[in-house]
This record gives C-alpha cells, structure tokens and sequence, in this order.
C-alpha cells in the first residue's frame, strides 16, 4: 500500500503548490501591502536544491501535480536548471505567472513539457494595467500571453476582480475568448494580510454569471475536472473558455486536494492557514521529512482553515500576504 497525504476529512492531497521566492517585479495592491514586506532573508530560503528533494519526498507521496508560484516564480535564480530537475520527477508542472519573464522561459518549457500556464492579467486596459500593479510591462505581458498562445500552451488568464477597478471589463475578457483558445478566469477578491479586503469591492460568482447571461446568449456550464476550484463555462461558439474561482460566495473546500510549500519552507495545509508546518528545519537537521509532511496534514480544518461561515479579520490578518504564499 502507498504512502498518501490524507487529511482527517479522509481528502486525498495529490497537488503541491510551491513558493519559489517572495520577491516580484509587480506590486498589485490586492497582493501585497502598500508598504510591501520584509523580504525574506536569503538563508531561510529553501535552496534550489532543497526544493528538488522536498519535490521528490512529496512525489513519493503519490503527489501528481506541482504548481510553481511565487511572488514571481521566474525571478528566481537559475529558474531553468530548477524546472529542469523537477521535470524530471514525472509529476505534472504547472506554473502561476505574471508572464512578464514568460519569453525567456517558452522554448525550455515545450522542451520539458510543461502546457499549464496560469497567467496574471487583471486588465486589457495599459493605464488601468499600470494604476493595478504600480509597474509598466503591460505590453510585454501581452505580447508574451500571445507567444505563449502559438507555442500551443494552455493558457488561463487570472483576473482578480475588483470593484471600481476592472469590474467593467468581464465581458471584453468574454470577448477575447471569442477568437483565442484561453480560459479567463474570474477570481472572487480573497483577504490576506495588509490587503485592506472588502468584500463589497468583491465581485461574486452569480453577479459575473449575470453580466455575462445578460450580454450573451448560450452561456454553457462545462464538466468540472475533479477537486477544480473552478467552476467552468463556455459562451457557445467561443473558442476559448471563462471560469469562476469562487472561494468567498462558494467555497469548494469538500473536494481539496491541495498542500502547500511557502519560499521559506513552511508547510500551509491551506490557503488560509495561521498554523505553518515548518519543514525545511527539519530537511536541515537531517531529519525525516515524511511524518513531518504527513502529520501536518491532520491538523488541516475542514474548509478555510476554520472561516467555514464567513472571513474573519482576526484570522486573515494573521495570515501572511499574498505575495508570500503564491495562490
Ligand atoms: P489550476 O491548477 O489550473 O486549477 O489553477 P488554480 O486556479 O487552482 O491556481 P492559480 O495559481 O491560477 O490561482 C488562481 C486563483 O485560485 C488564485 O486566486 C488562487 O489563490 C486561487 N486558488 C488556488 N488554489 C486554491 C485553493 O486551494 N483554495 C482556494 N480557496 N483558492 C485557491
Ligand atoms: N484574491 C484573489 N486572488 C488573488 N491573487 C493574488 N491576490 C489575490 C487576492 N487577494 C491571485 C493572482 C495570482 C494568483 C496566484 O493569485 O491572480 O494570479
Ligand atoms: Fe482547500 Fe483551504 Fe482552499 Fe478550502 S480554502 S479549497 S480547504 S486550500
């Protein structure tokens, strides 16, 4: 019988999600405080090296799927050589990106077969683009969303929204998927520390469903892959797809398969998640890291690491911000 990661609500984790650095060329304000973070200090980061043997311990946990996010993944030093050896585990490779580094990076990733690009994209709009992450790279990012669409990756654009700010712009993302084979998923706006979260500057599942019905006709919900957090449609005759992560107005927790590694090596066994696992002392003192791993998985709650009803301030802000736990 095969070690598995099971939780005491008998769900079965099979998807890791890893920090590579806390460090980002953006500054989204829904993301990280105005004042930004203390940056981690580069010792108590996991080594490249170190997040290869985590990765193997994890596979040999039957874990299938890895999802690099960061901060910003490619940031990271000597990204290739880590994406490389990881590719090598035979898990799935998905990574979470604000593409802003993505041209550097597509030729390795056919190369190794990783398809599953995440890209941040909250806005069509350059000024908007630039209000929303205080940078200017918007045209590089657009230009590397459509590079990545002719390499034939699956692409979904994340888009965080916000009201005031880029609510009036679902249904251009609805237009896009028109022409190009993409998903745009619609994120309801999540609290994490210093974020300054509101739910009344959120945009709810059933409030996008009705801009969108409204607009078009033929609005199609799709199957759902297993343990999704989304949920999945397609505006009929539309080449691409639209979705909806609706962790605040309808938590998906029942099907959860998903455990988490933060840059300075800290197990979250959820997104929301006060009390980390540190695991990286351990890998350093020359200790098993499976019960480590294994034990922390018991101590997950059943939905929202407690919140199950609704988002408590005293919680979240006990969390860490965004930009240090990657999604
Ligand atoms: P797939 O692996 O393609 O399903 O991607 P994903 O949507 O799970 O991950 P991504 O990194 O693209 O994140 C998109 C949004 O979903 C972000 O706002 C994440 O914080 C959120 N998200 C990802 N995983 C979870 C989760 O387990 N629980 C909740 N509540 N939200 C999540
Ligand atoms: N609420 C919801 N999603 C968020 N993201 C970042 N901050 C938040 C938030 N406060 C999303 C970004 C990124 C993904 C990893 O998390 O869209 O693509
Ligand atoms: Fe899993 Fe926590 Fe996300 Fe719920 S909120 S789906 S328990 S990570």
């Amino acid at each position: 019988e095969e070690k598995r990661i099971i939780d005491n609500f008998g769900r079965v984790h099979n998807y890791l999600r890893i920090s590579l650095t806390d460090r980002c060329n953006l500054r989204c304000f829904y993301c990280m405080p105005e004042e930004g973070i203390q940056l981690m200090e580069k010792e108590h980061i996991m080594s490249l090296e170190e997040i290869i043997e985590i990765s193997r311990k994890f596979r040999d946990l039957c874990v299938d799927t890895i999802r690099l996010t960061g901060g910003e993944p490619l940031v990271r030093k000597n990204f290739g050589y880590l994406v490389r050896e990881l590719a090598k585990l035979g898990v799935t490779l998905k990574i979470t990106t604000n593409g802003i580094l993505l041209d550097k990076y597509l030729d390795l990733f056919r190369e190794i077969g990783l398809k599953k690009i995440n890209l941040s994209l909250d806005t069509l709009d350059k000024a908007r683009s630039v209000f929303i992450s205080k940078r200017d790279y918007f045209d590089r990012i657009m230009k590397n969303m459509e590079l990545a669409l002719e390499m034939e990756m699956q692409v979904k654009l994340n888009i965080v929204l916000i009201k005031g700010v880029n609510d009036k712009e679902i249904n251009d993302f609805i237009e896009l998927t028109k022409y190009k084979d993409l998903t745009a998923k619609f994120i309801e706006f999540m609290p994490f520390k210093g974020n300054k979260w509101d739910w009344s500057k959120g945009v709810g599942e059933q409030e996008i469903l009705d801009i969108v019905s409204a607009k078009y006709d033929g609005v199609q919900e799709l199957k759902n892959p297993k343990h999704s957090t989304s949920k999945n449609f397609r505006v009929k005759g539309h080449k691409g797809k639209f979705a909806i992560v609706s962790t605040i107005t309808n938590p998906f927790c029942a099907e959860c398969n998903r455990i988490r590694l933060t840059a300075d090596g800290k197990i979250k066994n959820c997104l929301f998640s006060n009390s980390e696992t540190d695991l990286l002392g351990p890998l350093r003192g020359g200790e098993q890291i499976e019960p480590v791993i294994l034990n922390a998985i018991k101590t997950k709650k059943y939905s929202r690491d407690g919140m199950d009803v609704k988002m408590d301030a005293a919680h979240y802000e006990n969390n860490r911000s965004m930009i240090s736990i990657g999604g």
